[in-house]
C-alpha cells in the first residue's frame, strides 16, 4: 500500500461498553442482538470457518456444555462469515457422522449467525487481517444482562479454545458482581477471594488490626472465604 493512500480503519468494541446492536440470520431464525438476549447474559463468539477441524472439535465441546451455561444464565451465540446453507450442513454432518473424544450425536441448538457480509465480524472487531482476510478468528465476548461487553478474549486460527476457562470466567465475573468482591490468578468457586483495597489509612488499619473473617497478606490485598455452595446458591438456576 502507498504511503499516501487512506488505511481503513477498524473498529474494536471495548469492556464496559454497550455490545454492538445489530440483525442477523441465525440457524435458530432471525435474531435482533443485544435486546432479544436483555436479562441473561451472552457469550457471542466467533469461529473461521465452517467443516474445519478446530472448530468443529470446539463446537461439539461448546454443545455439549450448552446447558451447564444455560443453567448460570448465559446463552450462547455463535458466527462465522459462512453462508446459512454452508452452517446447516455443517451441523447436520457433525450431528450425523462426527465422533470425537465421547462425544456422538452432538446437536447444535444454540444460534449460529451468517455473516457473509462481515458486517457483524467486522463491528466487532473479529476480522483480524494480519491473521487472514477470509476468515474470523476465534474472539469471544462475554456480554451481560445489561447489554454491556464484560470480558473480551481472542485466540488465533490454529488455536482451540479451553472452554472449562469460559465457564469459569463466567462464574467469576457473576460472582464479582453478587457479592462485590475480585477473584485472584486461577480462582476457582471455593478458593478465596478479594475483597476491595482500603480506600482510607483508617480502613487499612482496621484490616491490618483485625482478627476478623479477613487474611490480609498486607494492607491492600485482603482475602475472604466465599464458599462454593454461597455461590452455586446464587448463581445455578437448576
Ligand atoms: C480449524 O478450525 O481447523 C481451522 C480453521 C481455519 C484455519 C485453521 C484451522
Amino acid at each position: 500500500m502507498d504511503e499516501n493512500q487512506v488505511q481503513p480503519t477498524f473498529s474494536m468494541p471495548r469492556i464496559g461498553e454497550p455490545a454492538p446492536e445489530f440483525k442477523a440470520v441465525t440457524t435458530q431464525g432471525d435474531i435482533n442482538f443485544p435486546s432479544d438476549y436483555k436479562g441473561n447474559w451472552v457469550i457471542l463468539f466467533s469461529h473461521p470457518a465452517d467443516f474445519t477441524p478446530v472448530c468443529t472439535s470446539e463446537f461439539m465441546t461448546f454443545a455439549t456444555m450448552e446447558k451447564q451455561f444455560n443453567e448460570a444464565n448465559c446463552k450462547l451465540v455463535g458466527l462465522s462469515v459462512d453462508g446459512i446453507y454452508s452452517h446447516i450442513a455443517w451441523l447436520r454432518t457433525i450431528k450425523e457422522k462426527i465422533e470425537y473424544k465421547g462425544m456422538k450425536d452432538v446437536e447444535v441448538t444454540f444460534p449460529l449467525i451468517e455473516d457473509i457480509t462481515m458486517e457483524v465480524a467486522t463491528k466487532y472487531g473479529m476480522m483480524m487481517p494480519g491473521e487472514s482476510n477470509t476468515k474470523a478468528v476465534r474472539a469471544v465476548f462475554f456480554i451481560d444482562p445489561k447489554g454491556i461487553i464484560r470480558t473480551i478474549i481472542y485466540y488465533p486460527l490454529s488455536l482451540g479454545r479451553n472452554f472449562e476457562e469460559l465457564y469459569r470466567a463466567l462464574i467469576a465475573l457473576q460472582t464479582a458482581d453478587e457479592f462485590g468482591i475480585a477473584t485472584p490468578a486461577d480462582w476457582q468457586p471455593g478458593d478465596d477471594v478479594i475483597v476491595p483495597t482500603a480506600g482510607s489509612c483508617g480502613t487499612a488499619k482496621e484490616r491490618m488490626e483485625s482478627k476478623d473473617e479477613m487474611h490480609c497478606y498486607d494492607w491492600f490485598f485482603c482475602t475472604k472465604k466465599l464458599t462454593k455452595a454461597t455461590i452455586l446458591d446464587k448463581i445455578i438456576k437448576k
